[in-house]
């Protein structure tokens, strides 16, 4: 299987050194057991009693009960199944049978344990190499917890693989059609100017303006003319962080169509941090938020809400469409997929994973 083209379930299709978000930092409460599979693994995360977050496999070293079913006792996990109790690092430091015959616990008895970090609201976990994880490779993103943006956030999963979700992420050509009744306000014929695809380290940049952009409901200004500038980085493995803002028409060309002034107040603006996570071959995990400016909340309290509900349906376009996309390639017809201009974005990506996924096999 090919990266650059694969779109079918195959495990070798992702990075393993590379923090994956696990959750929404309110995911886990001082108590719960958070459980999810991350690149076919099972994971489980909690936070210690000082606050401190643990991911361990969520598959007891016995016979393999996920220790999510299991119960806290203080800060260590007990199976439920027949009471393997296990620490924090994930050695297992009491098995009742063999504490009545007086026996100690082999070394053997150990579940792998995962470099876990809090940043931007979400819960990342690193599946490589524990001495490789380097907190700075997490995306820079502006996440909830940010005074500056008023957002919401949830998430969505998905019977797809996750570089399909990916390709979708970036490839603004489908907002047209797609996103004909929610994001393009009815418009297809709003979405023609071709984005900027720029490659960076670890990912993609992509901007772009829609000139005359239809006005959406929750916008300040009754005027119908907008120009929409979208900027956004899409860094492996699927973490997107999106700028929008809508100015003056007009704007787009003084701007010779590259970002606006820093000065220049737009009408509204936005920002939506989104991630995907391979959860299994199959199946994905869509993290994402959205949300304005917190003063433009304060004006219009209700804005929030507009938007919310716009991104819901859209978002739910989306899974409806890739879904339906990942049935047929499921199929394996063997009809090659065809290329067009709107596929510089996917494409890109693409090759910047695999050019990471290659340097790490070969490493
Ligand atoms: S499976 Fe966990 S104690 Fe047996
Ligand atoms: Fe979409």
């Amino acid at each position: 299987m090919d990266i650059i083209k694969g779109t079918s379930a195959d495990s070798r299709l992702w990075l393993h050194n590379c923090w994956y978000v696990a959750a929404w930092s309110n995911e886990l409460t001082a108590e719960n057991l958070y459980a999810i599979r991350i690149t076919n693994k099972p994971v489980l995360v909690y936070r210690k009693h000082n606050g401190q977050l643990v991911a361990m496999a969520d598959q007891c070293c016995h016979r393999h009960m996920p220790l999510s079913k299991g119960r806290r006792e203080g800060d260590d996990i007990r199976c439920m199944y027949h009471g393997l109790k296990f620490n924090t690092v994930g050695r297992c430091i009491e098995v009742p049978t063999m504490k009545l015959q007086g026996d100690e616990v082999p070394p053997a008895f150990v579940v792998n344990t995962y470099p876990v970090a809090e940043k931007h609201d979400w819960i990342w976990v690193w599946m490589g190499e524990p001495e490789k994880a380097d907190e700075a490779l997490i995306p820079p993103t502006t996440g909830p917890d940010d005074p500056h943006w008023c957002m919401h956030k949830g998430h969505l999963d998905y019977q797809a693989n996750y570089l399909m979700i990916n390709d979708n992420l970036t490839d603004l050509g489908h907002i047209a059609y797609t996103h004909l009744n929610s994001f393009a306000g009815g418009r297809s014929d709003a979405y023609f100017n071709q984005p900027r695809v720029q490659k960076l380290d670890r990912g993609i940049r992509i901007t772009r303006w829609n000139t005359d952009a239809p006005r959406r409901a929750y916008q300040r200004s009754q005027d119908s003319h907008f120009d929409q500038f979208m900027t956004y980085d899409f860094i492996v493995p699927g973490v997107l962080m999106m700028y929008q803002g809508m100015y003056t028409a007009g704007t787009a060309q003084a701007s010779d169509f590259g970002p606006p002034p820093e000065d220049l107040d737009p009408d509204t603006a936005s920002f939506t941090s989104q991630a995907v996570t391979p959860m299994t071959d199959g199946t994905s995990r869509y993290f994402f938020s959205w949300g304005p400016r917190m003063s433009e909340h304060q004006q219009n309290p209700q804005i929030v809400e507009g938007m919310w509900k716009l991104a819901n349906k859209a978002f739910m376009e989306d899974k409806l469409t890739i879904e339906a996309q990942q049935l047929n390639v499921n199929l394996q017809t063997a009809s090659p997929m065809v290329s067009i201009t709107d596929d510089r974005g996917p494409t890109m990506f693409r090759r910047v994973l695999d050019t990471l996924i290659r340097e790490e096999l070969a490493s």
